[in-house]
C-alpha cells in the first residue's frame, strides 16, 4: 500500500508555503499523493498587523487536532526559523501532543523537515537540531536530505541559496522581500520525491 504523508507547516509570509508546493511536487512526481496542513496561528490580531501578516492561506486546511496525524505513516514538517528555533506556532502545537507522546501516536512514524530564515546563518542548522530533541521525544524517525541527491545544486556558490543536508531551505531577507529561488525549489522538490522512496522503501 502506497504510504500516507502528509505535509504541516507554518507560514507567517509565505516562503516556507512556496517550499511546501515544490515538496508536494516532488512526492507526486515519486508516484505519491499528500495532504497539506497548516499550523494554527497563535499571535493575536493586533501584533499580526503589526507585523504586516497578511494571514494564514484559506486554501490549506488547519491542523487543530494532532491525533489527526496519527492516520500518516509520515510527515514533512515547515518550520520557519524564530531566533534560531522553531517557531511559537510551531512549539504550541508539539506542546498539544501530550496524548500522542504518552501513547505513541507518533511513535515509528519518519520525518523530515524544510526551514526558512531571513538570512545566513540565522539558524536553519539550528532550528534543525532543535527539532530533534522532538522527533526523540515521540519517537519519530527522522530522515535526513543529505547531499548526494541534490549534490550539483546544494554545492553549487555561484549565487546564495538555503538549505542543507538537514532538508531544503530558503531565505527571505530582513523585510521578506527574497523569495524562494528555483535552486531552492528545485532542492525542495527533490527532497519530497527521495522522501516519498525512502517512506515507501521502509514502510512497503
Ligand atoms: C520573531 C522573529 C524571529 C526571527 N528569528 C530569525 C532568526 O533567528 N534567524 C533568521 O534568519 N530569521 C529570523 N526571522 C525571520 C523568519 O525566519 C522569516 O520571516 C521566515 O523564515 C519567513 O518565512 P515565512 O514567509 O514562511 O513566514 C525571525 C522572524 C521573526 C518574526
Amino acid at each position: 500500500m502506497a504510504p500516507k504523508i502528509a505535509i504541516v507547516y507554518y507560514s507567517m509570509y509565505g516562503h516556507i508555503a512556496k517550499l511546501a508546493q515544490a515538496e508536494k511536487e516532488g512526492i507526486e512526481k515519486a508516484g505519491g499523493t499528500v495532504d497539506l496542513y497548516q499550523v494554527p496561528e497563535t499571535l493575536p490580531n493586533e501584533v499580526l498587523a503589526k507585523m504586516h501578516a497578511p494571514g494564514q492561506s484559506k486554501d490549506i486546511p488547519l491542523l487543530e487536532d494532532p491525533a489527526t496525524l496519527q492516520k500518516y505513516d509520515a510527515f514533512l514538517l515547515g518550520i520557519p526559523t524564530r531566533y534560531g528555533n522553531n517557531s511559537a506556532q510551531w512549539r504550541t502545537f508539539w506542546d498539544k501532543t501530550g496524548q500522542q507522546w504518552a501513547t505513541g501516536g507518533y511513535y515509528g512514524k519518519m520525518a523530515g523537515l524544510f526551514f526558512s530564515t531571513a538570512s545566513l546563518g540565522g539558524g536553519q542548522e539550528s532550528t534543525a537540531l532543535a527539532t530533534m530533541s522532538t522527533l526523540a521525544h515521540h519517537g519519530i524517525i527522522y530522515v535526513p536530505f543529505g547531499f548526494a541527491k541534490a549534490f550539483g545544486t546544494m554545492s553549487d556558490l555561484s549565487e546564495v541559496h538555503g538549505g542543507g543536508p538537514w532538508g531544503a531551505g530558503t531565505f527571505s531577507s530582513g523585510d521578506g522581500s527574497r523569495q524562494p529561488s528555483a535552486k531552492e525549489l528545485e532542492i525542495a522538490t527533490i527532497q519530497g520525491e527521495e522522501f516519498y522512496k525512502t517512506v515507501a522503501k521502509y514502510t512497503g
